[in-house]
């Protein structure tokens, strides 16, 4: 069973936002496959792809909240920059920690609870889209 599940509730009404969170999503699913299985290899690839992809959709998503000068555009890019540190930390110590489950549960629910919350605070802000409605 995965342990984060993309739903409408965590959509923020733009699809290439809404695309690179499903990405996020399935990469974080993933590693922690990995890391139930004790797969190191795998647990190292997947989780630098993670880290790589989780600072390529962070940039994205400035970006556009920039150019759509959205207020909370520096708030809500350190939340970013904290999560970037905790991936570092949790990447640097994978090999020492005896509950590396239960640290990457918590990482994978700070980001689903950011989607959430954070994000979906910047909807009204984005540009209006021609399917809107459809
Ligand atoms: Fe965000």
């Amino acid at each position: 069973m995965p342990l984060i599940q993309w739903d409408e509730t965590m959509s923020v009404d733009m699809d290439e936002l809404d695309e690179q969170h499903r990405e996020l999503i399935d990469l974080i699913n993933e590693t922690y496959t990995a890391i139930q299985r004790h797969d190191e290899p795998q647990m190292i690839l997947l989780l630098d792809k993670m880290r790589d992809y989780s600072i390529v959709h962070f940039e994205a998503e400035e970006a556009i909240l920039r150019s759509c000068g959205y207020p909370g555009t520096e708030a809500h890019a350190a939340q970013h920059r904290s999560f970037e540190a905790r991936v570092a930390d949790f990447r640097r110590d994978m090999f020492t920690k005896t509950n590396l489950s239960q640290v990457f549960i918590f990482l994978s629910r700070w980001l689903s609870s950011h989607i959430m919350h954070e994000d979906r605070k910047f909807i009204p802000w984005l540009p209006e889209t021609d399917d809107e409605g459809a």
